[in-house]
């Protein structure tokens, strides 16, 4: 069975990453929730290719797929779809973007590949099978501590609103580490922190398809991936940490000191908000 997911997995992937490459040229965008939330034909297109191969192959497989939600009907075995991650980069043209399919089994992810058609990398893991980027096996970075690390992190939609919250959080990790970049792409950051490209990667406000196909790429390169509090990764919880394993610890240590700071100045936002309103 878990050969023929991955196939079937490959087969979406490459389906929308062609749709990628054929609409770089001919962006049209659009907003969603915000006027910083775009979604793309490309998106929309992708989604729907990557359903088509998945449905056409496992008729009564669930489905989450960013654009489009969750199938209404319930099944062990469910689908984790961001069909384009990375899609203000893609209307840009600045080349960070990928395709992100996760197989999850009774609530338990057991397959992921992200795909970037534009570099031609496609990273998969299968559990228990290990990493692999374009076949080759990967494993994270063997970096030792946080001050020589290069860490990968993101902002979510709502960053405006809360920016005071979010950019503690880097004033603190940028004191204790070698680098800190911001892609555009988590679910490229998480395969990166699998290849041992990046030492670590923390952000808040994520959804299950920016995350699920990542984080069984970190687990299986022996890396290490949790929630902001080091306990199990919810892939429903928004919130994720993930490491080469050897800096974890310390890279929630430095979140955790930077919490108090950033609910204060979140809550001082508000107080300031409401009053020149
Ligand atoms: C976004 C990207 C970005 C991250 C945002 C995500 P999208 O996904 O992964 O790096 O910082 O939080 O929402 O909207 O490009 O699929
Ligand atoms: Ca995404
Ligand atoms: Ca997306």
């Amino acid at each position: 069975m878990i050969n023929e997911i991955e196939q079937v997995a490959l087969r979406a992937a490459r389906a929308a990453g062609r749709i990628h490459l054929k609409r770089l040229s001919r962006i049209n965008i659009s907003r969603k929730s915000n006027s910083i939330d775009l979604v793309t034909e490309a998106d929309r297109e992708s989604e729907a290719a990557i359903i088509e191969v998945i449905h056409r192959a496992f008729p009564t497989h669930a489905i989450l797929a960013e654009e489009s939600g969750a199938s209404a009907h319930q099944s062990d075995h469910r689908w984790i779809i961001d069909p384009l991650d990375g899609t203000t980069n893609f209307a840009h043209g600045y080349p960070q973007f990928c395709v992100s399919i996760a197989y999850e089994r009774r609530g338990r992810v057991q397959f992921g590949v992200v795909f970037d058609a534009l570099k031609k990398e496609c990273f998969i893991a299968q559990r228990g099978q290990g990493a692999r980027l374009n076949g080759k096996p990967i494993r994270v970075s063997t970096t030792p501590n946080l001050c020589a690390a290069l860490l990968g992190s993101g902002f979510a939609y709502d960053r405006r609103e809360r920016r005071r919250f979010y950019l503690c959080f880097w004033e603190e990790i940028m004191m204790r580490a070698q680098g800190i970049r911001r892609s555009g792409s988590a679910a490229l950051d998480l395969a990166y922190v699998a290849a041992g490209r990046i030492d670590g990667f923390w952000e808040f406000g994520l959804r299950p398809w920016d995350v699920a196909a990542g984080a069984i790429l970190v687990d299986e390169a022996r890396g290490c991936v949790s929630n902001m509090d080091g306990r199990e990764l919810d892939l429903a919880g928004a919130n994720i940490v993930a490491t080469n394993g050897r800096l974890h610890d310390q890279l929630i240590e430095a979140i955790a000191q930077a919490r108090p700071e950033a609910d204060r100045r979140h809550a001082e936002m508000l107080h300031e908000t409401k009053a020149s309103a």
